[in-house]
């Protein structure tokens, strides 16, 4: 372990066993993940983060009985690019059997380095089925699916999951334990309750328990923005690695800086959003945003080869359209022409239509910076 892994992890690190579990690359510096996000982690955008610094990227939640039926809607979440970095395929369900043999034909893909069971996810059409979050409250169940996945695959096998269903009832200690029994290689850990969906604090003295008690890697989730959020996950916590959700979204550099900020091995200045006084040279984000859509017609083309989709689903200018409208807000999120293009997103329809809306709102900001000579361009990224 070297030193800054050691000074980031007061705990007994498995930062390590990481390393050998995902076959990932010794950088020497700390593990970021990217997390899975429904609608968001494609293989576009985990291409992109994998090529920004993530050592490890998760599919959108796919699901067990879809895969089972071969129906061609949930096979394509799992389409990857042979270019896109380690990948671990994110499965929900909610039957021991179900979840086991579609685990089976994923690993039979050879695509992926991990499988991952979702037990977290608290949107009500996942839960009233018995899976994502609905497992939270279920330790017993847990421990018998990842004990069935254990059967089936030998692929590192992981889950993904909560503190437990609300403040009052913390059930993570049971799901730890319950997953070291079955055989879980490492879990990640979002520090919320279900209760609490996507926003609240995340308790870091929970997850650094939680750390303390674990025999198996622990990936710490929940509110990293920047890096003195990772630093204080990482010191606080003793996380083996940081997974990131959000703040990734139209920011795939977000995984570079934060390693920056964390490679003197000193306390990060906190993140102040008002700041702003350096800035993302335009060049890089016109660049960034032209890669990404480049990638999602790539991956719409192989879709649309492989798969017998309805054509709205796979009409390529439309549909990557109304896909990227999301991403596109995100990349221009703090430019002077963004909330011009925000208010106008519902009429972006092809990609003709979002090129002129980053043109327009990348000649405002250039307009603003050339009249405020104090504002610098950072010239590589970071
Ligand atoms: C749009 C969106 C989709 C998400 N989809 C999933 C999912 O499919 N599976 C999952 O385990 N978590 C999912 N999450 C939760 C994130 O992986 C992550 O745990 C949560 O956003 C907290 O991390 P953050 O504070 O870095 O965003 C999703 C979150 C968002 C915002």
């Amino acid at each position: 372990m070297d030193i800054l892994t050691q000074l980031l992890t007061p705990n007994s690190s498995l930062t390590n066993t990481l390393h050998t579990l995902f076959h990932l690359p010794d950088t020497g510096g700390p593990l970021l993940f990217l997390a899975p996000m429904a609608g968001f982690t494609n293989a576009p955008m985990r291409r992109l983060s994998s090529a920004h610094g993530a050592a490890l990227t998760y599919t959108e939640m796919t699901n067990d009985v879809g895969l089972l039926h071969d129906s061609d809607k949930t096979w394509h979440v799992l389409e990857t690019f042979e270019d896109e970095g380690p990948v671990v395929a994110h499965l929900y369900g909610s039957e021991p059997a179900t979840l086991a043999e579609a685990a089976a034909k994923v690993e039979a893909t050879g695509r992926f380095a991990a499988i991952d069971l979702n037990a977290g996810c608290p949107v009500h059409k996942i839960t009233a089925n018995g899976a994502g979050a609905a497992l939270v409250k279920d330790p017993q169940r847990i421990r018998d699916i990842l004990a069935a996945m254990r059967r089936a695959v030998r692929l590192p096998l992981t889950i993904k999951t909560r503190l437990g269903p609300h403040p009052d009832k913390v059930m993570i200690f049971e799901i730890l334990a319950a997953s070291e029994a079955a055989g879980a290689d490492a879990l990640a850990l979002h520090g919320r309750f279900t209760s609490q969906g996507h926003g609240g604090a995340v308790q870091l003295d929970l997850l650094a328990e939680v750390k303390s008690r674990a025999r198996i890697p622990i990936i710490g989730n929940g509110g990293v923005c920047a890096a003195h959020d990772a630093w204080r996950m990482f010191r606080e916590t003793g996380v083996d690695a940081v997974m990131i959700a959000r703040a990734a979204i139209g920011n795939p550099w977000i995984f570079e800086e934060i390693l920056a900020g964390l490679a003197s091995g000193e306390e990060p200045p906190a993140h102040d959003r008002t700041r702003g006084d350096t800035r993302r040279a335009l060049s890089e984000i016109r660049e960034t945003l032209e890669a990404h859509m480049a990638a999602e017609l790539a991956l719409l083309r192989r879709i649309r080869e492989r798969y017998a989709l309805p054509r709205h689903v796979i009409d390529a200018d439309e549909a990557l359209a109304t896909t990227f409208r999301c991403h596109l807000f995100r990349y221009l999120h703090g430019l002077k022409g963004s909330s011009h293009v925000r208010g106008r997103l519902h009429e972006l329809h092809t990609l003709a239509d979002i090129r002129a809306a980053v043109a327009s709102c990348l000649e405002r900001e250039a307009a603003y910076r050339s009249a405020a000579p104090w504002l610098q361009e950072r010239e590589q990224g970071i």
